[in-house]
C-alpha cells in the first residue's frame, strides 16, 4: 500500500498550542543546500580511528547582510558530519573552544552512560580537551551529535552545535540504496529560527517555556535551499533538529517515497507514503524516485505549505532499482514476564512540565535496569487534545522497539530501531528496551525546553557484579 496520510492525529499536532508560530515562505535568494563535509579523522589503523571534535564559535552568512553570530562543531555552524564503521574502535577528543561550559551527546549511539554518553553528567569546560574511547557496536543508522548541558541545552542547540552521525555497517551496506554522500545521499537537518536586527539570533527573547521556534526553516544551515539532482535515486536522512518544531513532510505532485530507516537503522521493510511526520530529534532515512520527471523540472519538499527545499531536476542516468521487500532482520527479545514494567508519564505544559510528577534532580536516581536484561517501558502523555502537545519522548543508552500505542500496532514506520518517539495527547506507548551498557542515563521529552524545564529523568543501569556502582554526578549548583 502506499499510506497517504500522517501517521498522528491532527489534534495532537503542536499547532493547537497559543504560541505556536507557523513557517513563513523564505523571501531571501534562494541558496544552494549546504553540504556538511566529512570530519577527516587525525590518524586511524585497521581498527582504531581518532577524531577531534571540536565546539567553536563563529560567523555565518545567512541572509543577506551582517553574518549571524553562530555555534558548531569544526565548523561555524552545526557541524562536519561524523562517520562510524560498525565494529572498529574510536578515540575522540572534545575540545571546548567555547566561553561556557558544554557536553557532547552521542544520540543514538551506543555507548556508556553517562561520561562517554555525553549528557548532564559529562562537562568539558571552556579551554579543556577531553578524551573519550568507545568501540561502535550498532547496525548502521543516522544519529547525531548535539550538546546536553542541563539546563542549558535549548540554548546550546539553538546556537548551533548539533551535528549528523552516521554509523555504517556491512549489512547497510549489500543493500540497494543510494550511498553516494552529498551526490545522492544527503543529510538534511531540519531547524527553524527566529532572525532578529542585524540577521542575529536571540533565544532569551523568544523564549517560550513549550519551545522555542522561529517562522524561518533553516535546513543544513541555508535559508531556502535548492539542490542539484543529478541521479534518479536520492536518499535524504531527514533529522528533525528542531528544539519544538515537529515537521510533516511532503512533496509537490504528492510524490511517492519510501522510508527506508528509522531513528536506530534500517526498517525490516520500505515504507510507501505521501506524507511523513518528524517530531523532535526523530530520523527517517527516504528513498526519492525522480524517474517522472524532466531535466529543468523542480520538486519541492514542503512542511505543511511551507518549501523547504527545491530539488532541481538535471539529466540523470536511469536507474529503475527496485528495493527488496524485506531489508533488514529486527531482534525481538523476549521479555522477563517477572520483570515490572516501568512507567514513565510526561505531563503538563509550559513551566509545569514534569516527568513521572517530578522536575528533573541531577543526583536522583529515577529508575534502575539490569544490563542485558529486556523490559517494557510504558510512556504516557497525560495532555489532552485540546491544546496537549506530542511529547517525544527518547532514551539515552541505545535503540527501542515500539509494541503498542495504546494497544493498537505501532505506525507502519514504526518497525525499525528507534530511540525518540512522538507520544500523542492521552496516548501510551509501550516500547521494548535492552541496555547494552551500564551507566547512568537520561530519558526525557525531546522538546528541548521541555527536557530543560524539567521533563526529564534518569536510570542507572546496573550489573549484578557492582548493583550500586557509584557514578560522580553533576549538580545544577555547579553549572
Ligand atoms: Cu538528543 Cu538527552 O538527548
Ligand atoms: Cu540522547
Ligand atoms: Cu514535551
Amino acid at each position: 500500500p502506499i499510506y497517504t496520510d500522517y501517521f498522528f492525529d491532527e489534534p495532537a499536532f503542536n499547532t493547537h498550542d497559543g504560541g505556536y508560530i507557523p513557517l513563513a515562505v523564505s523571501v531571501a535568494p534562494e541558496q544552494a543546500l549546504q553540504i556538511p563535509s566529512l570530519l577527516e579523522p587525525d590518524r586511524q589503523t585497521a581498527t582504531d580511528v581518532w577524531y577531534t571534535v571540536t565546539a567553536q564559535a563563529g560567523e555565518s552568512q545567512l541572509l543577506p547582510g551582517p553574518k549571524t553570530k553562530t555555534w558548531g562543531y569544526n565548523a561555524n555552524l552545526l557541524g562536519k558530519t561524523i562517520v562510524f564503521k560498525r565494529g572498529k574502535h574510536y578515540h575522540i577528543t572534545l575540545k571546548n573552544e567555547l566561553p561556557e561550559l558544554t557536553t557532547f551527546h552521542w544520540h543514538g549511539l551506543d555507548v556508556s552512560g553517562p561520561y562517554i554518553d555525553g549528557g548532564c553528567h559529562a562537562p568539558v569546560y571552556p579551554g579543556e580537551a577531553k578524551e573519550i574511547e568507545f568501540t561502535v557496536d550498532q547496525p548502521a543508522a543516522s544519529l547525531w551529535l548535539h550538546a546536553h548541558p542541563c539546563p542549558n541545552t535549548g540554548y546550546d542547540v539553538w546556537q548551533g552545535l548539533a551535528t549528523s552521525v552516521l554509523v555504517q555497517d556491512d549489512v547497510e551496506a549489500a543493500l540497494p540504496f543510494p550511498r553516494h554522500y552529498g551526490v545522492d545521499d544527503l543529510p538534511l537537518v531540519l531547524q527553524d529560527r527566529h532572525f532578529h536586527e542585524n540577521n542575529q539570533w536571540d533565544y532569551d527573547a523568544d523564549y517560550d517555556p513549550d519551545g522555542v521556534q522561529g517562522p524561518t526553516a533553516l535546513i543544513n544551515g541555508t535559508v531556502n535551499p535548492t539542490f542539484d539532482v543529478t541521479t534518479q535515486r536520492l536518499r535524504l536522512r531527514l533529522l528533525d533538529g528542531a528544539n519544538r518544531r515537529e515537521w510533516r513532510l511532503h512533496f509537490s505532485d504528492d510524490l511517492v517515497f519510501e522510508q527506508i530507516g528509522s531513528d536506530g537503522g534500517i526498517l525490516p521493510e520500505p515504507v510507501k507514503m505521501t506524507k511523513l511526520m518528524l517530531t523532535c530529534a526523530e530520523r527517517a532515512e527516504i528513498i526519492v524516485d525522480f524517474g517522472h520527471y524532466q531535466p529543468g523540472d523542480v520538486v519541492t519538499l514542503y512542511s505543511d505549505d511551507t518549501p523547504l527545499v527545491k530539488f532541481k531536476i538535471h539529466a540523470f542516468t536511469p536507474d529503475d532499482t527496485k528495493l527488496p521487500d524485506h531489508l533488514v532482520d529486527i531482534d525481538d527479545p523476549a521479555v522477563d514476564p517477572d520483570a515490572p514494567i516501568h512507567k514513565v508519564v510526561m505531563s503538563g505544559m509550559d513551566e509545569s512540565v514534569e516527568l513521572n510528577g517530578k522536575k528533573f534532580g541531577m543526583q536522583r536516581i529515577d529508575d534502575r535496569q539490569e544490563l542485558g536484561k529486556t523490559e517494557y517501558w510504558d510512556i504516557t502523555n497525560t495532555n489532552d487534545m485540546e491544546g496537549g502537545m506530542v511529547h517525544p519522548y527518547h532514551t539515552h543508552g541505545g535503540q527501542f522497539t515500539v509494541v503498542s500505542r495504546n494497544g493498537h500496532a505501532p505506525y507502519p514506520n514504526e518497525h525499525g530501531y528507534k530511540d525518540t518517539i512522538g507520544v500523542n495527547p492521552g496516548e501510551t506507548v509501550r516500547i521494548k528496551m535492552t541496555f547494552n551498557h551500564p551507566g547512568i542515563f537520561m530519558y526525557h521529552c525531546h522538546i528541548i525546553e521541555h527536557e530543560d524545564g524539567g521533563m526529564m529523568a534518569q536510570l542507572q543501569v546496573y550489573t549484578p557484579e557492582d548493583p550500586h556502582k557509584h557514578y560522580q554526578l553533576m549538580d545544577m549548583d555547579t553549572l
